[in-house]
């Protein structure tokens, strides 16, 4: 068997090949600085005179010929902030006096810890830089890692630390990069929520002091995302279309934090990594740590303009994608059984929803949680990964063979991370949960987690996994995680070194996934954590969709979708047309609505579809073929928010456009319609001015007398207009836009 890292290193190699295009970065070895040039965007930071890496610019592209002085420190201000801790520093140690986040701090087995790096060398790698940073006397060292992507201007970057003392040293906390900004005024935007209410775009001015964003919850979480964009200006003057915004996320599905702070000189500088709450991972002499990867991207167009570039970067750089193709595939249009049958699963119950889905056009169907061990609910059976003879008497083959007779291919849920305390595994290895022992295990769900950092658990989750996949014909996996941490002990362990779980638990996620993904290349994966509890930039190396919520009420899903995409693409965005009213806010809407609503994203149905009326079957089978016909502009194209339903909007309306600028599709909503107003003329952007474009509506009408065709100057400068008619509570419409 591939052991996890290297199956995790060899499937990024694989992703990595693919990004053969080249961008400029350079070193000017008189002025020690380096540059590095990408779309839109410049990168700099010089070595100062003391040796520190010091940041010198990140914004809008400069010629190639402006050239930077070497790097020089900030002053001290007067005996209280020293120079070093007011120099704008790539990798900070902490030491000297530092009051600013520290990029790393540690603890030497003699008790010292102080710690300052200094560059001691460098060398130039595929489109940037590996910087070696070592500290002023002992033997730490540092390699920053820089990569910019030459499309989108976008700088990834980590560190690899490395203890090459005679003695153990403990990392108590360690960021994957610091960025740094001048003073000036700013909004910060981040996303926060809760199950069931994730993706909700958060905005505040940018004050003195620090602002934690962060998951001490041992993955990504619901609460807060690792994600960030700060716009130039007050949170009035934030544009979805102007203003200079830099941004950030991370790739790590473990606990995390982002600090962004503004620091005694009005600079404002963030730093992210692993999450130095309990943390410590003891480096044994010669070993190394590896950071996750903070990824950071500049734009001069707005919120809109950083989240299209973001879209681009996730499609072209990170989403799994076969070396045949540039771009991750569309999605198919699924059908999930949860919210129909939640755990009553049965061979005969869902092949008749099989064929019902089939009807509609469904490419793919997939069966979520009840099939295995004896789970009749949520108290037993995760960790048994047997399939269950009361309901599958005859195994999974016969329900996998009618899905494929009927056209469609096979989802299967499963939730390898859990455990249930009534459960065979569970009875037979109690200890593979994680627990400090003699305390209590509080469960989540009636479940507990297992300590997936161990290796006994690794191979057990990829075995059970492997043997699935291997003796069924699945074609996608939603891989659900539904509780957070609590008690996170590894008492196998030494006391000191326990908390290296912190790490290897999710290291060994990576790399279970890696492995599953070199020995099963057909299947695809969503993440799934009771919703959006587990998307980030790490865990989107190895999946290829994510389910954003357990909300499918159409109607917050639009806001929670408005959310989602400053952050990620519609491409991943998973959403279900479930049944009304909603199970949740008891909301009745149309089916035409709910329809709308998820096909600004990847489609799927999760309604009882053995209910619908014939009407019903008619609408969803003609929205399903039309979404289809769209479905690339809709997922990868450029996406304009044209109006945000955040904050109480009366309205809402997103527009896309495909790279070629040939199609566009436009969606709009009407909440409750107030005093008869019509909804606004949408004047739609990305259009090529010189290009015509033939109008033809998917769900609703133009206003009398809108052209069929018209130019691209046309519809941006005069805009579109609905329908008289377009009002009331819940109302949906979309149109489409082709080149002639
Ligand atoms: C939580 C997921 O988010 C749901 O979609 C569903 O799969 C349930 N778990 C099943 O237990």
């Amino acid at each position: 068997m591939l052991k996890a890292l290297s199956a995790a290193t060899l499937f990024l190699a694989a992703a990595l090949a693919a990004q053969a295009q080249t961008s400029p970065v350079s070193f000017d070895p008189a002025a020690t600085v380096f540059r590095l040039d990408g779309g839109g965007v410049s990168y700099v930071f010089g070595i100062n005179p003391r040796g520190e890496l010091q940041q010198l610019y990140w914004g809008g592209r400069l010629a190639a010929a402006d050239g930077f002085a070497q790097a020089a420190p900030l002053p001290e201000w007067a005996s209280f902030d020293s120079s070093y801790t007011n120099t704008p520093q790539e990798y900070a140690g902490w030491g000297a006096g530092l009051f600013v986040e520290p990029a790393l701090k540690v603890s030497f087995a003699d008790g010292n810890r102080d710690l300052v790096l200094h560059y001691r060398s460098h060398t130039a790698t595929a489109n940037g830089f590996d910087v070696v940073l070592k500290d002023i006397s002992r033997e730490i060292y540092v390699t920053l890692h820089y990569t910019m992507d030459p499309e989108s201007g976008i700088l990834a970057r980590s560190a690899t630390i490395q203890n090459r003392e005679a003695q153990p040293v403990t990392v108590e906390q360690a960021a994957a990069a610091a960025w740094a900004l001048p003073p000036g005024h700013y909004t910060l935007n981040y996303l926060t929520g809760r199950w069931a209410g994730e993706w909700n775009l958060t905005q505040e001015v940018i004050s003195p002091g620090a602002r934690v964003i962060e998951s001490r919850r041992g993955s990504t979480s619901h609460q807060a995302n690792p994600w960030f964009a700060i716009a130039a200006g007050r949170p009035e003057q934030v544009s979805e279309d102007h203003g200079e915004v830099w941004f950030g996320a991370l790739g790590w599905s473990g606990s995390w934090r982002i600090t962004v702070e503004q620091d005694q000189l009005d600079e404002v500088r963030v730093t992210g990594g692993f999450n130095p709450f309990d943390f410590g991972y003891v480096l044994h002499p010669g070993e190394s740590l590896e950071t996750p990867v903070f990824y950071g991207g500049y734009s001069a167009s707005g919120l809109g303009g950083a989240s299209r570039l973001l879209h681009r970067y996730e499609l072209d750089r990170i989403l799994p994608h076969t070396a045949a193709t540039s771009r991750p595939r569309p999605r198919p249009v699924i059908y999930n059984s949860w919210e129909a049958t939640e755990f009553n699963v049965s061979e005969a119950g869902q092949m008749a929803l099989a064929e019902k889905a089939a009807a509609l056009g469904i490419d793919r169907f997939v069966m979520d949680d009840g099939w295995f061990g004896e789970r009749k609910d949520d108290h037993a059976g995760l960790g048994d990964w047997y399939v269950n003879a009361e309901k599958f008497p005859h195994g999974l083959k016969p329900l996998i063979d009618k899905v494929h007779a009927l056209g469609m291919d096979f989802g299967l849920w499963v939730e390898p991370e859990m455990v249930n305390p009534d459960s065979d595994l569970y009875r037979k290895h109690p200890d593979w949960v994680l627990n400090f022992p003699g305390r209590p295990r509080s469960e989540g769900r009636n479940q507990l987690v297992l300590n997936l950092a161990r290796h006994e658990v690794r191979d057990y989750v990829f075995g059970f996994l492997d043997k699935l996949l291997s003796d069924n014909d699945i074609a996608f996996l939603k891989w659900d995680y539904n509780r957070n941490w609590s008690e996170p002990g590894w008492d196998q362990l030494p006391a000191a070194e326990q908390k290296r779980v912190y790490v290897e638990f999710t290291r060994n996620l990576y790399g279970i996934l890696a492995e599953l993904r070199l020995k099963h290349p057909k299947v695809e994966f969503e993440s799934c954590s009771g919703g959006g509890g587990r998307v980030d930039l790490g865990i989107l190396r190895y999946a290829d969709e994510v389910w954003p919520s357990d909300n499918t009420d159409p109607f917050d899903r639009l806001s929670q979708q408005d959310g989602f995409t400053y952050a990620y693409t519609p491409q991943i965005m998973m959403a279900w047309v479930t049944d009304s009213p909603h199970w949740l806010n008891r909301r009745a809407t149309s089916l035409s609505y709910r329809m709308l609503s998820s096909m600004q994203g990847s489609l799927g149905i999760g309604a009882n579809i053995a209910a619908w009326s014939p009407e019903e079957v008619a609408l969803a089978k003609r929205l399903i073929a039309a979404y289809r016909q769209v479905q690339p502009t809709i997922v990868q194209g450029d996406l304009y928010r044209l109006i945000s339903p955040r904050n109480g909007s009366e309205f809402s309306a997103t527009q896309t456009v495909n790279a070629e600028k040939t199609q566009s599709v436009v969606f709009a909503f009407i909440h409750s319609t107030q005093q008869g107003r019509l909804f606004p003329r949408l004047k739609l952007k990305g259009l090529d001015p010189a290009t015509e474009y033939a109008l033809s509506p998917i769900e609703g009408k133009p206003r009398a007398g809108t052209p069929t065709v018209a130019s691209g100057a046309w519809w941006m400068n005069h805009g579109l207009d609905m329908d008289d008619g377009f009002r009331g509570d819940f109302q949906g419409a979309a149109f489409r836009l082709d080149k002639r």
